[in-house]
C-alpha cells in the first residue's frame, strides 16, 4: 500500500545544512498498522510530511497503492491519505464548530449528503451529535483528538497517517483513543502510519516498526520483537528500557549513547 525508498531530505544551507533524512525506506501492507518510533528530532515526522505533501523537496521514491507520487499531489490524493496531528486544539481551528470542520472537507472534496456524513463519522468516533455545534474549547483533549480523527476519516481515506496522536492526552485517555483507532482501522481496513517516542504504544499498536535514529533507520522489528524485547540494536534496547519507565539503570544507558 505504501513503498518509501531512499527518501532523503536537507533543511537550510551552507554550514546550517542539516541532513534530516538519509535513505529512509520501508514498506507497508494494505491493512497494516506500521510504526515509527525514534528519539524527539530523529526525523519521524519529517518522514510524515514527505508522505503527506506537507513538504516537498524531498528525493527519493514514493509509492502509494502502486502509484509513483510526485512532489506535487492532486486532490485525489489527499482523499486517499490523511494525517492526524498530535496536538488536536492546535490543528482545529478555534473559531469553527464540530460541524463547520467536518464539513470542510467533505465540500472540497465535492462529496453528496454533506449531513449524514457528518452524523455518520461522529458516532463513528463515539462523539454524539450533541457535539456537532460545540467549539473545540468546548470539548476535553480527549473529544478534540476524536474530531481530529473523524475529520481525517471523513473523506474515506486508505492510509492515515498519525503522527503521535495520542501523546498529549492523559493515559487512561489516551488507552481509549488507540483502541478506537484500532476499532476503526479493522472496520475499514485501513492502513496506518503511526509515530510515537514510546515503544509500549507502538508495541500495543503495529505489527512492525522502523526504528529512527538522527535521519536513519537503524533497525526494522516486528511487534513479536518488541514484545520479547529479541532488539539487536543499543539504540532500540535503550528505547526499549526507557518505555517500561524511568529507573536508574535506563539513565544511565542514555548517558552512554
Ligand atoms: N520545516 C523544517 N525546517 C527546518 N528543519 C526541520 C523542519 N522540520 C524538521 N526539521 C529538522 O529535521 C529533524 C527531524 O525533525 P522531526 O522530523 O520533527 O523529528 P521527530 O518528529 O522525530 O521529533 C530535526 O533536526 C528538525 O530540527
Ligand atoms: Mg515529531
Amino acid at each position: 500500500m505504501l513503498n518509501i525508498s531512499n527518501l532523503n531530505i536537507y533543511f537550510g544551507h551552507g554550514s546550517e545544512k542539516n541532513h534530516a533524512l538519509k535513505d529512509v525506506s520501508f514498506e507497508i501492507k494494505k491493512g497494516e498498522s506500521f510504526g515509527l518510533v525514534g528519539e524527539s528530532g530523529s526525523g519521524k515526522s519529517t518522514v510524515l510530511n514527505c508522505i503527506s505533501g506537507l513538504l516537498n523537496h524531498w528525493q527519493g521514491t514514493i509509492e502509494v497503492d502502486g502509484e509513483v507520487v510526485s512532489q506535487k499531489r492532486d486532490l485525489a490524493f489527499y482523499r486517499k491519505v490523511q494525517l492526524v496531528f498530535q496536538d488536536p486544539y492546535g490543528s482545529l481551528h478555534p473559531r469553527h464548530t464540530i460541524d463547520r470542520t467536518l464539513k470542510e472537507p467533505l465540500a472540497i472534496h465535492k462529496f453528496t449528503d454533506i449531513n449524514h456524513r457528518v452524523e455518520k463519522v461522529l458516532s463513528e468516533v463515539d462523539l454524539g451529535s450533541q457535539f456537532r455545534f460545540r467549539y473545540p474549547h468546548q470539548l476535553s483533549g480527549g473529544q478534540r483528538q476524536r474530531v481530529a480523527v473523524a475529520r481525517a476519516l471523513i473523506l474515506e481515506p486508505e492510509i492515515i497517517l498519525l503522527d503521535e496522536p495520542t501523546s498529549a492526552l492523559d493515559v487512561s485517555i489516551q488507552a481509549e483513543v488507540l483502541n478506537l483507532l484500532q476499532d476503526i482501522r479493522k472496520e475499514r481496513n485501513l492502513t496506518y502510519v503511526m509515530v510515537s517516542h514510546d515503544l509500549a504504544v507502538i508495541s500495543y499498536m503495529c505489527e512492525n516498526c522502523a526504528v529512527m535514529s538522527q535521519g536513519s533507520v537503524v533497525e526494522m522489528i516486528s511487534a513479536e520483537q518488541l514484545q520479547s524485547g529479541d532488539l539487536s540494536q543499543n539504540y532500540t534496547k535503550q528505547l526499549f528500557t526507557a518505555s517500561k519507565g524511568y529507573d536508574r539503570a535506563a539513565i544511565d544507558l542514555f548517558q552512554d549513547f
